[in-house]
């Protein structure tokens, strides 16, 4: 018997608890002995739950119990669970995670933690929901090959939010409401909208495939609050989806370099088709060549799968549980504005550089979209002052992935 304990009774800890329930024999199969729920914290009480008499408030409860080996962290955010996770593993008890944010702040310190006790720290849930992601990037792809970029859609409620105003023509606010209702958004949307939950998986990707965390606040973060449905009509027109991609690539001098931005993704790249709570990760490596991983990037069920995936896979002790990375250091970091790239931009016609280095375009309404030939950074602040001296306005541009 496997004695486990849930921190955190919301969304993903209850898909957890009743996916352990539900799928007990197949697990009973696969781990050869009974997984069982022994303690549930919260602040909270659930009297309607069948779950009720396992609900604790003492976490004392828990870290001090010998029969549980193992703890997984849905609390979400820095504290508590910081503190909860480090405490568990010191006393010898693995814990399994779907808290990004956690991992990306402080998995370095909790890896070097879970290796020091002789136990491990896993979190296949912490990044793109119910796929599995991690242990494959490590296990299989990881060593075998160079892996050269990652490009994903890795927030569910954005792309949720994308697909539901371009399909079904819904404010931004009624998407926001139904992805909320739906179990898809952070407690704070903010995260999600503003670009910061998607930055916190790209650094935790960028960490399983290149062996160094970036700090967060050196991955350039923009969310899709700015974006107007105008343009992703106009850049649909050009050939091209709008969607919210993280990317991490390594340079050839083993550097590493990672953003998140509303991006123009060519209809035939696979990014371009995972719509609504999917989420996509497009692996490059350099043997194997693109390698995709789809599935559903958030919401209750999914969520407990890759929670559920790290329980069994720690129930048979094997090395794929064991990660390790360190953080880069700031020789490490590539300057990402020193590289050329194809621009969107939109602009009023009249103020439209007569000699706009496009590869194409198109006018409507008074208004020109153009995919630009690929430039430095420094070259599209240049046009776009060029264009606010000519009308006074800002134009609008999105990266071209
Ligand atoms: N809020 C997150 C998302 C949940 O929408 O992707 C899954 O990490």
């Amino acid at each position: 018997m496997i004695n486990i304990a849930v921190l955190g009774f919301g969304v993903v800890g209850s898909g957890t608890v009743k996916l352990l329930h539900d799928n007990a024999g197949s697990i009973r199969r696969r781990c050869g002995e009974d997984v069982r729920v022994k303690k549930i914290l919260d602040l909270r009480d659930f009297p309607d739950s069948p779950y009720a008499s396992l609900i604790t408030h003492d976490f004392s409860e828990i870290v001090n119990d010998p029969s549980i080996s193992v703890a997984a962290e849905m609390i979400g955010g820095i504290r508590p669970a910081f503190d909860f996770t480090l405490a568990l593993l010191r006393a010898g008890k693995s814990v399994v995670t779907s808290n990004k944010e956690l991992v990306a702040e402080h998995g370095t310190e909790l890896l070097a933690e879970a290796e020091k006790h002789g136990v491990f720290y896993c979190f296949e849930a912490s990044v793109g929901g119910g796929i599995p992601v991690i242990r494959p990037l490590k296990e299989d792809l990881g060593g075998t090959n160079a892996i050269e970029r990652i490009d994903g859609i890795l927030n569910g409620t954005t792309n949720y939010i994308l697909t539901e105003m371009k399909e079904k023509g819904i404010s931004f606010d009624t998407a926001l409401r139904q992805a909320q209702q739906n179990g898809y958004a952070e407690a704070d949307p903010r995260a999600d909208v503003e670009g910061l939950d998607a930055c916190r998986k790209i650094a935790i990707l960028g960490a399983v495939a290149f062996g160094r965390m970036l700090p967060v606040d050196r991955i350039p973060t923009e969310g899709i609050t700015a974006l107007r449905a105008a343009d992703e009509a106009m850049a649909g027109r050009l050939g091209f989806t709008v969607k919210l991609i993280a990317t991490a690539r390594r340079t050839g001098e083993g550097k590493i370099a990672a953003s998140v931005r509303p991006r123009l993704v060519p209809r035939d790249n696979p990014l371009s088709s995972v719509s609504g709570v999917f989420n996509g990760v497009l692996v490059k490596g350099n043997y194997v060549g693109d390698v995709m991983f789809y599935g559903r990037g958030a919401g209750a069920e999914p969520t407990a799968s890759a929670v559920a995936s790290d329980i069994v896979n720690i129930a048979e002790k094997g090395k794929g549980n064991r990660f390790s990375w360190t953080d880069a250091g700031e020789d490490e970091i590539f300057d990402e504005s020193t590289l050329s790239r194809r621009y969107y931009l939109a602009c009023p016609a009249a103020a439209a550089p007569a000699s706009l280095p496009a590869e194409r375009s198109l006018t409507e309404n008074g208004t020109v979209a153009a995919i630009t030939l690929p430039l430095k950074e420094n070259e599209i602040l240049a046009l776009k002052q060029e264009i606010r001296s000519r009308c006074g306005e800002e134009c609008r541009v999105l990266e071209v992935l």
